[in-house]
Parts: C-alpha cells; structure tokens; sequence
C-alpha cells in the first residue's frame, strides 16, 4: 500500500516515522522545502535499519511522485502561532490545500484523503469540492484527537489507564467541539459516577483548549506527536479495513440535522474510507452545540466562497 504524505513539517514527518515502523505502507514524503523531505525520509529509513525491519520511504518536491496513492495525509500549511486564532489561517491554507489537491486529483483519482491542516473541517471541504471526488473518501482528523485529549486529562485526574476510558467528542475541531459527556464511562461505568459535575466541567473546558495550552508552553509551532498518532489511526483503519468506530470530521448531508458542512461524528472507517455514519441520539443542549460547531464552519465556508476561492 501506498501512503502519500503532502507536508513534511512536524505532523507530517512524525506520522511518516509511525507509518513506516508499522510496515503497513510505502511512504512518499512530500514538502516545497527543497532538500528537507528527501532528508527526513532517509533519517526515518535509518530508524528501520536499526529496528531491522524493510520499509519504504522516499522524500521528494515532486507531486506527481505522490500518484497512486491509496491514501493522502494533507499536512501542508501555517500552524498557528501563540495568539493567532484559526480562523487567520483561513485564507493562506485554504490556497495551499486547494492547489494541492487540484494537482494531485487526476493522478490519485481512488484515494482517500485524510485532512489535517487547520481550520481542518474547512479544508476538508476544501479537499472534497476541489478533488470532486465522493464524499466517502474524503476525512478531516480532529475527533479521534479531541477524545485522546479528553481521556488523558481523565486518566490523570482518576489515575486510571486511558484504555478503560471511552469518550467521545463530536463536532468542529475548534473552540466549539462538543465533548459528549453523556457517552463518557470509566470501565463502562458513566463518568458522573466518578467524578463530581464541577471537575468534569473543568476537564471538558481543558479538553477545548487543548490546542491552546500546547501552542503557549511550546512557544513556537503547535502539537504533533498526539495528532500524528490521531491521523495514523485512521490510516491503519483503512489499510487494514479495521471497520473501527472513530470520530472524524465528515461531509454531512443531513445526517445529525447538518448539510453541506464537514463536522466531526463518530463514523466507521474502512477500506471505501467513510463507511457508515453513526447516528448517536443527542440531548436539545448537545444538538445545539452541534449546531453552533457547523455554524462556525459554514460561516468559513461562506467567506472562502465569497472570496472566490471554492
Ligand atoms: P509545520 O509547520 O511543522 O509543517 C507544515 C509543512 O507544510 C512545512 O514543512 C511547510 O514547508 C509545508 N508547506 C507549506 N506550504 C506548502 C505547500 N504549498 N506545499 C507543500 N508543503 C507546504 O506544521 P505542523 O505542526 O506539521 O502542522 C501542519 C498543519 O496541521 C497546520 O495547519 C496545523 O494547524 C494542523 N494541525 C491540525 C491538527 C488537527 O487536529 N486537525 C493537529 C495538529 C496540527
């Protein structure tokens, strides 16, 4: 299997590394930085000398080596920056992300896309409008690392492992993410149970600012070994037609009241890429939170089409 990796920055370059030490797929590791892919690519085949595992990594300026692909990562754009909110990437990575897939559309006509670049729900509309390809293919990683984010704070706070903990977060992948309390459970045991409504509260909060609190300690770039992990999780669903359950920003066509809009829901990836919607049944509170999370990707939607851009 062929794995495409357009961004050889921090996400990209870290699931690159997670990708080939899996064995599951050739990457080819792509960037506009002359020299800095084909650098990290064979950085990243020496680890598998040490390993002792065959693996195949290339890095490369050239799209066209990216042809063929069963699943392209997007990971090329701006991160944001301590103060700059995501909306400022708008514009600059919607221009990125849009000459990307243009180029890469004829030559990867079957693959499924996997956005990661910021404001991602957005720029997986981008991808799929720009692409024209169904919207089975075409993911936004978001959900799978809200939850991760979620459960760690859990399992600091109860100290328990984060593999008895099951969550959930629906909506953008943004201020507005709506983190499913109701479905949350320690060893099938509700959450509420656990802890009182005023701590969870303050772990959901922390969970909305996730991101945030990262890109202040960091100072410079933001989070990427957790999202790279989030995204490999989703290309392993694929290539090995796990069926897994997982949050990822989708298309939606009317599906949890939503259309014309990506938003984060709990889907079942495989092979085809997007295989099933699941439709949980949310509370008046959650709904509206949901509402208000497409809302703030429609209203970028609208500014790009506006702009003349999609
Ligand atoms: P980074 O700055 O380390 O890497 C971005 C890479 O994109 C750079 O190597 C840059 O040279 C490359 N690039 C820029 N323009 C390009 C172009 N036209 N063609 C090809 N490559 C180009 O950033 P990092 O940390 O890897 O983050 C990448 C993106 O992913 C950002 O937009 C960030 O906000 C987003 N992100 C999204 C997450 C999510 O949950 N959806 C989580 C973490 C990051």
């Amino acid at each position: 299997k062929k794995l495409g990796i357009v961004g050889a920055g921090n996400v990209g370059a870290t699931l690159a590394l997670f990708a080939v030490n899996s064995g599951l797929a050739d990457v080819v590791l792509y960037d506009i930085v002359e020299g800095m892919p084909q650098g990290k690519a064979l950085d990243i085949l020496q680890n598998t000398a040490v390993i002792g595992i065959k693996a195949n990594i290339s890095g490369t300026n050239n799209l066209d080596d990216l042809a063929g692909s069963d699943i392209v990562v997007i990971t090329a754009g701006l991160a944001r920056k301590p103060g700059m909110r995501r909306k400022d990437l708008l514009m600059a990575n919607a221009e990125i992300v849009g000459n990307i897939v243009n180029k890469l559309a004829p030559i990867c006509p079957d693959t499924n896309y996997i956005v990661v670049t910021n404001p991602m729900d957005v720029m997986a509309y981008v991808t799929m409008v720009i692409s024209g390809t169904k919207r089975q293919k075409v993911l936004g990683m978001g959900g799978i690392l809200d939850s991760s984010r979620f459960k760690t704070f859990i399992s600091m706070e109860l100290g328990v492992s984060p593999k008895d903990i099951e969550t959930t977060v629906l909506g953008g992948h943004g201020l507005y993410m709506v983190p499913l309390v109701r479905f949350t459970t320690v060893k099938g045991i509700p959450l509420s149970k656990w802890l009182p409504q005023d701590k969870i509260e303050s772990l959901v909060q922390r969970t909305r600012e996730g991101g945030a609190e990262i890109v202040s300690l960091l100072k410079t770039g933001s989070a990427y070994y957790a999202p790279a992990q989030s995204t490999f999780e989703m290309v392993k669903a694929i290539l090995l037609d796990e069926k897994r359950i997982l949050p990822c920003s989708v298309y939606l066509d009317g599906e949890y009241g939503a259309k014309d809009v990506f938003n984060g829901v709990p889907v079942v990836l495989g092979k085809q890429g997007l295989e099933k919607i699941v439709e949980l049944e949310l509370t008046e509170e959650e709904k509206q939170a949901f509402e208000n999370s497409t809302e703030e990707v429609k209203n970028m939607i609208k500014i790009l089409k506006e702009e003349g851009r999609i």
